[in-house]
């Protein structure tokens, strides 16, 4: 089990020689921790660790991640067969409850999850007010801030939370498809009771009322596990923002709106996005992807390949292995041939032999692929971050979920080394020089 070792600690000789002696904590995969909670104020030390490179800033029991050996677990099922046997729903109640649901379980949280799909009518007119260049993801971090509007219950700390979880797992999904619908001129599609989670939302999405709008079986599956590769990844960027926002005590929907923001940047949830604009670039341009490799092992322009690189994985992203292999069989279900995915491969095959990228450990991550299946599906591409918002959604729940229940939460606040001028007297305006 986790915890504190009393027979493991650590030794720090600090520059006055004082030693401390600092405890270790053991994950249950055996990931060690030096404990240095205690540290400022006995040493009046601190850390300094830029991007939190070597800072776990919690204990969590949602998500193990191994990135040497590039091994993804949710509550301890690989992603692997989550991807194969379950769906999101299900997947969503594994991260935010702990356990599989029994088929009573799954079959009242399904039901519940239909239920609120519906957003207040008064929330129409906000998509009206939106001009049309208006990237999705601002809009749909506006419309779940508002959405404390219309539940304000949210702000009492002490009131049950289900209902509000419930919420937002079913509006999310509303919201992402009618800001869709809103961009493109087309009337808002209703969420229909009788589909299940995924289908609902290729329903939102690409029916239109003057025809029957038939859910292909194939994009449903391929939807689901969409989004359960993208369900959670423990402490990224827009979760521990979600973790930080959520530890002063704001309310659920204040704190998911912050990780949907959090998520828009193209280093993080926006290189979806980012992937397919590279891809583009390079084809319009004669598609000649080794000078585009040339470029970005050369650092012109501070050029990227886009969708290689992870922080955490410096093997192979499991979650990229299995997008591959389903980016093929939809791209041939569908019967399309995208250059895209030909540009895609070429420049993986390369990238995978260079010493450029060997060397620094820069595999293909979850991005790389996901576009490609996405464009096939005929979700645009700034949609791509939102549809990444929407698989992430039961993660930033469970976390903020876990963070509130946990007695030890605090509220995030890191520590800084000032490097500014030190104390010096103001001079009025006319003696300046
Ligand atoms: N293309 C080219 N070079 C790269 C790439 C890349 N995609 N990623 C990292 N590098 C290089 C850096 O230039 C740096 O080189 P240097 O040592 O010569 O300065 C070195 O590899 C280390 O890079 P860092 O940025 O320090 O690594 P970090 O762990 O901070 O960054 C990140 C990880 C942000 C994901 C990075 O790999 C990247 O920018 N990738 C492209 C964007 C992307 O695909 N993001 C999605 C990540 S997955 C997700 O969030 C869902």
């Amino acid at each position: 089990m986790a915890g504190s070792d009393p027979k493991l600690t650590a030794k720090l000789v600090l520059p006055n020689s004082k030693e401390v002696v600092l405890p270790v904590t053991v994950g249950t995969e055996d990931e060690h921790a030096i404990d240095i909670r205690n540290l400022r104020q006995e040493t009046g030390f601190v850390t300094l660790d830029n991007g939190y490179m070597n800072t776990g800033s919690t204990a969590s029991a949602i998500t193990y991640l191994d990135g040497e050996q590039g091994i993804l677990r949710y509550r301890g099922y690989p992603i692997e067969e989550l991807a194969e046997r379950s769906n999101f729903v299900e997947t969503s109640y594994l991260l935010i409850k702990g356990e599989l649901p029994t088929s009573a379980e799954r079959e009242v949280f399904g039901r519940m999850l239909t239920r609120h799909s519906l957003i207040h009518e008064d929330m129409h007119q906000f998509f009206a007010g939106y001009p049309p260049t208006s990237h999705p993801m601002a809009v749909l971090s506006a419309m779940v801030t508002s959405l404390s509007a219309y539940y304000p219950d949210c702000l009492d700390r002490n009131a049950p939370v289900d209902l509000h979880i419930t919420r937002l797992l079913s509006k999310v999904r509303t919201i992402a498809a009618f800001s869709y619908k809103k961009s493109i001129g087309q009337p808002l599609i209703y969420p229909k009771n009788s589909l299940n989670y995924c289908g609902n939302f290729l329903h939102m999405m690409f029916a239109v009322p003057s025809e029957e709008y038939e859910v292909s079986p194939v994009l449903e599956k391929a939807l689901n596990q969409l989004l359960i590769l993208h369900a959670d990844h423990e402490q990224n960027c827009s979760t521990s923002t979600v973790r930080m926002v959520g530890s002063s005590g704001a309310n659920v929907y204040a704190a998911i709106a912050a990780g949907i923001l959090a998520l828009w940047g193209p280093l993080h949830g926006g290189a979806n996005q980012a992937v397919i604009e590279m891809l583009e670039e390079i084809r319009a341009s004669g598609g000649d992807f080794k000078r585009f490799l040339d470029d970005v092992k050369n650092k012109r322009d501070n050029r990227r390949l886009m969708g290689f690189g992870h922080r955490v994985y410096k093997n192979y992203d499991p979650r990229a292995k299995i997008l591959k292999k389903m980016c093929d069989e939809v791209l041939a279900h569908l019967g399309i041939k995208d250059p895209l995915l030909d540009l895609a491969k070429g420049m993986e095959e390369i990238a995978l032999r260079d010493d450029y990228f060997v060397s620094k450990k820069l595999y293909p991550n979850v991005d790389f692929y996901s576009g490609i299946i996405y464009r096939a599906m005929g979700i645009p591409t700034n949609m791509f971050t939102v549809m990444f918002a929407l698989g992430r959604l039961p993660g930033w729940i469970a976390h903020w979920k876990e963070m509130v229940d946990d007695k030890d939460t605090k509220i995030g606040r890191p520590r800084q080394i000032y490097t500014g001028q030190r104390l010096r007297k103001y001079v009025p305006i006319e003696q300046r020089p």
